[in-house]
């Protein structure tokens, strides 16, 4: 069982293990919880596939269809935060994020890159979250025009550690990404 003393180990472990998301398609990393809040005010979490991590930049990169739910969220807002459950290293990852949106043309270059299998969830009509009289009342049209990307400016990463002893810390791109021990 690991246990962490030095703050910034703790932060390469959690970057290692986000870095794997994208490699290793069976890591828990791959299907991180992307949460905004919606328009009635509440939280809204959802599963998305890592698409890009790069931790000199601080980002995160998602996928997503235009016309989905929340995109309207982050147009209002584009505070959004990740939370990643690892369970063979015991280990929770939550981060603050603000999110900068990409579509039309500045996508062309990973549409290009985007299976024809996947291509399929960006362009169901009626658009996702619509309601539709029976469950397969939809279609699915691949749509460039459709494909919108993600980036998400990382500027708070907190970190659980559950060892024979817990281990919390929590690291801010404000502080350098210094960090601190925190009472887990
Ligand atoms: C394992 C898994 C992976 C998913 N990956 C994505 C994804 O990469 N992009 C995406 O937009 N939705 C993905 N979804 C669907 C979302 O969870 C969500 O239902 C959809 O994006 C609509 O969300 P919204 O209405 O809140 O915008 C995935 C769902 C699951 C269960």
């Amino acid at each position: 069982m690991r246990e962490f003393e030095i703050l910034e180990k703790f932060l390469d472990f959690a970057w290692a293990q986000i870095s794997r998301g994208k490699a290793d398609k069976k890591s828990p990393a791959r299907c991180p919880t992307f949460i905004t809040t919606n328009n009635h005010g509440y939280p809204r979490a959802r599963t998305l596939v890592l698409r890009r991590s790069n931790r000199e930049s601080d980002e995160i990169e998602f996928h997503t269809d235009k016309t989905s739910q929340k995109m309207l969220s982050l147009e209002k807002d584009p505070r959004a935060g990740i939370h990643f459950w690892l369970p063979r290293t015991q280990l929770q990852i939550q981060m603050d994020v603000i999110v900068e949106v990409r579509v039309g043309e500045l996508t062309l270059s990973n549409w290009k890159n985007v299976p024809n299998s996947s291509r399929t969830s960006f362009g169901t009509i009626p658009s996702p979250g619509t309601v539709i009289q029976k469950s397969l009342d939809y279609r699915q049209l691949p749509d460039q025009n459709r494909f919108a990307i993600l980036i998400c400016h990382i500027k708070l990463i907190e970190l659980l550690h559950l060892g024979a002893k817990h281990v919390r810390a929590r690291f801010m791109k404000s502080q350098q990404w210094n960090g601190q021990w925190l009472a887990p």
